[in-house]
């Protein structure tokens, strides 16, 4: 494969959204930042000079990152930040991924702005296992603040309340026609009467799942996650922050203008940003030239419901891989992890003013009762790999400390979980199956549950409580879809399944970062196995330290 070089420049740029110009972080002045674009097989070598005056760092959101762990990102798992002033070079190879990934900072809540596509073509010479599109085009679904979203989250930790919503969904970086201020900026993406083109999806929201949909035009999905999956078709996606997903769109309309339009879905019972972004499917024959083209409205789609969870579910189990692959089976680490929110109490020395959460308390999340807090005087990858000891613990449990009905009227007394840095080891080679369990402390969720350096086969998901006798019935040991991020029914549960031959650190954390910030996220510790091909590479020289 070819070696591409990139310099990314992390900068305060002047953006001017709704009305308002504020000072964002940005890439090369760039929002979103630069699209990526390789072959698989192909080497990413991409210099991050940090002239910003916060800690940054940049995660390939699923990018395997095979033995070369200490080029994914998240800050004070896998390295120290990129302080201001700083640089970093990330190398790595992607080795047999395809399809659409993306990049995004992964740390505090620089993503909101900090993020862009990474997309993945096949090896050079080969081609698609589908219709070769005529176009192709990355559409990357953001959430804008009129605040600065660090500010927005510095003050939600600071009084433990529910950070404020966003102001506006936004379609490749513009929210469209519906925000004021917004209509000249409205994205146009072109296709033709009778082309077949792609749309590679993004969710890159911070915090809300969304619905996307085009007026009056059929998705077929052809991949997901860099995945390919058996296509189907359908009329509306849903994604959570993280996910992607790629469709083919026929121009087979009479020549016209229809929206391209994305709103929340929101299965919690909780304020949302309640407001539909759009850009704009325009036949490049439509009767109307670019000057006349704003007299004619295009037709706007008809999105489900904020609170539609039947198309979720219908949607979410359309997804096949395209034949039959090879699960895991004859499980080594049989896992159980509760998702949950959850309430603390003040603590004493702090006044009322630090605790505004519902009836003075802090807001909180956890797995299987921890509340994961980060180390900040080393990662954990160099801890794991140095042994140094206080850093973290290695006994995350494998199974909630205790039982109840997760989906039932959960008792109080379940709704505080426990601070703590803690991983779960794995040997190299371990077969793993996780149940995810989500649970009804303070509200259900879908939770989008990301891992880190792996794929995972979602074998089975369903609502209620996870029961294994009639449940394991029902996993898709076949054709399961692979991802790297799963959309954990509301009150519900989902189960993966992967090999862990990746050694390293690697965070599994719900991708809604507010619930990142309340403790959302766990790590895994994967050995090195025997050889070079099994073992992780030493840290790179240029490694920032804390
Ligand atoms: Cu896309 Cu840990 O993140």
């Amino acid at each position: 494969g070819k070696t591409h070089h990139h310099d990314f420049v992390i900068q305060a740029t002047p953006v001017k959204r709704l009305c308002k110009t504020h000072n964002s972080i940005t890439v090369n002045g760039q929002f979103p930042g630069p699209t990526l674009e390789v072959n698989n097989g192909d080497t990413l070598v991409i210099k991050i000079t940090n002239k910003a005056r916060y800690n940054v760092t940049i995660h390939w959101h699923g990018i395997r990152q095979l033995r070369s762990g200490w080029a994914d990102g998240p800050e004070f798992v896998t390295q120290c930040p990129i302080r201001p002033g700083g640089s970093y070079t990330y190398r790595f190879t992607i080795e047999g991924q395809e399809g659409t990934l993306w990049w995004h900072a992964h740390s505090s809540w620089l993503r909101a702005t900090v993020y862009g596509a990474l997309i993945i073509r096949p090896r050079e010479g080969e081609s698609y296992p589908f219709q070769k599109p005529k176009r192709e085009t990355p559409i990357l679904l953001g959430e804008w603040w009129d605040a600065n979203p660090i500010d927005v989250v510095r003050q939600a930790t600071r009084t433990g309340a529910a950070p404020n919503n966003s102001n506006a969904f936004t379609i490749n970086g513009q929210p469209g026609d519906l925000y004021n201020c917004s209509s000249k900026d409205t994205v146009v993406v072109p296709i033709e009467v009778g082309e077949t083109n792609l749309l590679r999806v993004i969710n890159a929201a911070l915090n809300q799942p969304l619905f996307f949909k085009i007026a009056n035009h059929k998705l077929t999905v052809v991949s997901a996650d860099a995945s390919y999956t058996k296509p189907f078709t359908t009329d509306v996606l849903m994604l959570g922050p993280g996910q992607t997903t790629d469709v083919l769109i026929t121009g087979d309309q009479p020549p016209a203008r229809f929206y391209i339009a994305a709103r929340a879905y929101q299965s919690a019972s909780a304020s949302f940003d309640n407001t539909t972004t759009t850009a704009i499917l325009q036949y490049k024959s439509a009767p109307c030239s670019s000057t006349n083209c704003a007299a004619t409205k295009p037709v706007m789609p008809q999105l489900p419901a904020f609170n539609d969870t039947a198309t979720v579910t219908a949607f979410s189990r359309s997804f096949r891989s395209p034949r039959p692959v090879e699960v895991p089976t004859d499980i080594d680490e049989n896992l159980f992890f509760t998702i949950g929110l959850g309430l603390n109490r003040c603590p004493t020395k702090f006044n009322s003013r630090r605790c505004q959460g519902p009836n003075g308390t802090r807001f909180a999340s956890s797995m299987n009762n921890v509340s994961f807090v980060l180390p900040s005087t080393i990662s954990i990858l160099q801890a794991f790999q140095q042994r140094i000891p206080g850093v973290f613990t290695a006994d995350f449990p494998a199974n909630p400390p205790v039982k109840f009905d997760y989906t039932g009227n959960v008792s109080r007394s379940l709704w505080q979980p426990v601070p703590g840095t803690k991983g779960y080891r794995l040997k190299y080679g371990s077969r793993v199956q996780i149940v995810l369990q989500d649970t009804n402390i303070v509200t259900p969720e879908n939770h989008p549950i990301h891992l880190h350096g792996y794929d995972f086969y979602i074998v089975a998901e369903g609502f209620g409580n996870f029961n294994p006798k009639t449940d394991t019935k029902k996993f898709n040991l076949v054709d399961p879809p692979l991802r790297n991020t799963v959309a954990v029914p509301a009150n519900g549960w989902a189960v993966i399944r992967f090999v862990a031959d990746n050694p390293g650190a690697w965070l599994m954390h719900c991708h809604l970062d507010v619930h990142i910030t309340w403790g959302l996220a766990m790590v895994f510790l994967v050995d090195n196995g025997v050889g070079e091909l099994q073992t992780m590479q030493p840290p790179p020289e240029d490694l920032p330290l804390c």
